[in-house]
């Protein structure tokens, strides 16, 4: 008995205990004479008390219960365990007691709680990715129906007869048009594959030697049509040479992101560009004058598939500042938003110079 795995319990014809095995001892944490003489119930508490009378009557009546007993241990935290009992009839068929063996629950019971919790935060993340490709459908037929338009009236406009043809400036404003869809498609798609990317491990990060005064001017550069249509005027303030050893495509990405997100959200008013270096660290600073931030939205904002916004009134995959975040992350630097509902934002990234 005393080699047995779980606990072997042996009581009396009155009920009182006569012998526990040492691994039902170490299971309630008392010594074994301790228990000797006591009954089975003096090891459940109040609550336990009622609810084990309740089994074992509804086991009486030959219902099958499940034989689970909670027990307050001597240090009086309490211990799941299943319980089953066998009279023992001596020799004269007379009755001998009971023994009863007792397996402990708690781990089972700890590790059902988990499979729980698991099961519920998978569920969480299935609609979320759910929600996500709705969104991401949408955002992408956007460009679509527009380039199908445009390479619509371009086909018109190759028509023999003269009489049906378009006009000529009219055919390439909708080449320009269809070329910044195909842009905008683009860039869809790469942050689509980005999510892949980074949910699949690390992201792995390319260093060069890199002039980010220079990186920022050229990223400018690609804004200067969307900033005058979000009639946005653009503050550059950029110390001379802040150079590091970075990913400049990744980099890129970081402030693409975040001036898309200032003339997204801040349109019709002054956005500010600033970089600055320190002994360690460079600083670019992206700030807008827009709509802002809900106090409780600005940690929230950085993860994944996460809007603060409502779709009817902005597009959005919600992945950009995540992204802007795996990136700055895997750099070894830092990124954080300031702002006040309805008056701006400031989103900083501070980046280490070593
Ligand atoms: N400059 C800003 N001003 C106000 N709110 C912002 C700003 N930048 C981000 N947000 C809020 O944070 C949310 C997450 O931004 P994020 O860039 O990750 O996604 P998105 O802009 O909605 O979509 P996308 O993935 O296309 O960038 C936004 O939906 C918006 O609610
Ligand atoms: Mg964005």
């Amino acid at each position: 008995m005393e080699a047995a795995a779980d606990g072997i319990w042996l009581v009396d014809p009155d009920g009182r205990t006569v012998f526990v095995n040492d691994a039902l001892a170490t299971m309630l944490g008392y010594p074994a004479d301790e228990m000797r003489g006591r009954f089975f119930f003096d090891f459940l508490d109040a609550d336990a008390r009622l609810e084990a009378m309740h089994v074992l009557q509804r086991r009486a009546s030959g219902e099958s219960v499940p034989d689970d007993f909670r027990f307050l241990r001597r240090d009086g935290t309490s211990r799941w365990a299943s319980v089953s009992i066998r009279p023992v009839i001596d020799a004269q068929g007379s009755f001998g007691g009971a023994v009863a063996t007792v397996t402990d629950m708690t781990f089972r019971r700890s590790l059902e709680a988990d499979h729980h919790r698991l099961l519920q935060e998978a569920r969480t993340a299935i609609e979320l990715r759910d929600a996500f490709f709705s969104v991401a459908g949408h955002e992408l037929r956007t460009p679509l129906t527009g380039l199908r338009l445009a390479l619509a009236t371009l086909s018109r406009g190759l028509v023999r007869r003269p009489e049906e043809a378009v006009e000529w400036e009219r055919l390439q404003r909708k080449v320009a048009g269809a070329e910044s869809m195909v842009n905008q498609l683009a860039s869809l798609v790469t942050d689509l594959l980005d999510v892949s990317r980074v949910s699949s491990g690390p992201l792995p990060i390319a260093r060069t030697e890199l002039n980010l005064t220079t990186l920022c001017a050229s990223v400018v550069d690609r804004f200067h049509e969307q900033l005058n249509r979000a009639r946005c005027p653009l503050a550059l303030d950029l110390a001379p040479e802040v150079v590091g050893r970075w990913d400049e495509s990744r980099l890129d990405q970081v402030l693409t992101n975040l001036l898309a997100n200032a003339l997204k959200y801040g349109a019709g008013a002054p956005v500010l560009l600033k970089l600055t270096a320190s002994r360690d660290e460079a600083r670019l600073v992206v700030e807008d004058h827009g709509i802002g931030i809900a106090p409780e939205d600005q940690a929230r904002i950085f993860d994944r598939f996460v809007r603060a916004v409502s779709e009817k009134h902005y597009g959005g995959l919600g992945i950009g500042l995540w992204v802007v975040k795996q990136i700055v992350t895997a750099h070894g630097g830092r990124v954080w938003v300031e702002s006040q509902p309805l008056a701006g934002a400031r989103f900083s990234v501070a980046l280490p110079l070593g």
